[in-house]
């Protein structure tokens, strides 16, 4: 099973446009075996996205959450609330995000909370830029190691892993990764994976790519850069550009 994650990010604008995207896109999973797809909307609209996804053709997810269960904070979303209107995932640790201040330790706390109420974390790591040493291996072997501090082999069925690097989100699509060195990534993340949580629950956990993802450039990822799916901003908000690279995705096996 691959997996798809639609980021709309600060958008739409309106709950009438979330609906209208959001049917446009429903309309269309019917014929999906193989692809698993998460629409992660704000939050403000997971509530009523859920009443139109009686069938659970799709899934919901949120875009964050706050590290702490409840109490006395302003403006924040727990976990508790969000899986109750309806996600069922939650991307963590985005750049964005931790571009506001969001360090590694406050990502591992958001990903103990999630698993605690049955929020699939989608799980956010990438270097900002590469240097010719290769310095982005470590960088994102702390990011990972730090994520998954405390989190056991137990829960590994549930993480999803999204290698977003920094410099290919919001780029043209032709300026992102090549295949060749995505798989490099990948293998890396498999081999820390590996030796944290056992070879044999390797292949339970789904590393996905993001960054500028399209339908021009889907298929050599998919079929070259060893990963199990996509996060996919802007062109998520494009229903028809969405559902091309869904059946890109679903073509691939
Ligand atoms: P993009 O965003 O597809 O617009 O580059 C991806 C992301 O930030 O998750």
């Amino acid at each position: 099973m691959k997996t798809v994650i639609a980021n709309w990010k600060m958008n739409p604008q309106s709950l009438r446009e979330a609906e209208g995207i959001f049917k446009s896109i429903k309309k269309k999973i019917l014929k999906l075996k193989e692809t698993e797809v998460v629409i992660c909307p704000p939050s403000i609209y997971v509530n009523k996205l859920s009443t139109l996804n009686k069938s659970n053709l799709l899934n919901l997810g949120a875009q964050d959450i706050f590290y702490q269960e409840k109490g006395s904070w302003t403006g924040k979303l727990s976990p508790k609330m969000l899986r109750e209107i309806g996600a069922s995932f939650v991307i963590l640790g985005h750049s964005e995000n931790r571009q506001l201040g969001e360090n590694n330790e406050i990502v591992n706390l958001k990903i103990k909370l999630a698993l605690k109420n049955r929020l699939g974390p989608i799980i956010c790591i990438g270097e900002k830029k590469r240097d010719n040493e290769g310095d982005y291996f470590s960088f994102l072997e702390d990011q990972l190691l730090s994520a998954l501090k405390g989190i056991g082999s137990s829960f590994s069925k549930k993480l999803v892993i999204a290698y977003e690097p920094v410099w290919a989100i919001g780029k043209a699509s032709k300026k992102i990764i090549k295949p060749k060195d995505l798989l490099q990534i990948v293998i890396f993340i498999k081999k820390i994976l590996a030796d944290k949580y056992g070879i044999e629950n390797l292949e339970k956990i789904k590393i996905l790519y993001g960054g500028s993802v399209s339908p021009l450039n889907v298929e050599e990822l998919i079929r070259e850069g060893g990963i199990n799916g996509f996060l996919v901003g802007r062109d998520s908000l494009i229903p028809e550009n969405f559902i091309k690279i869904l059946k890109i995705v679903e073509k691939q096996f």
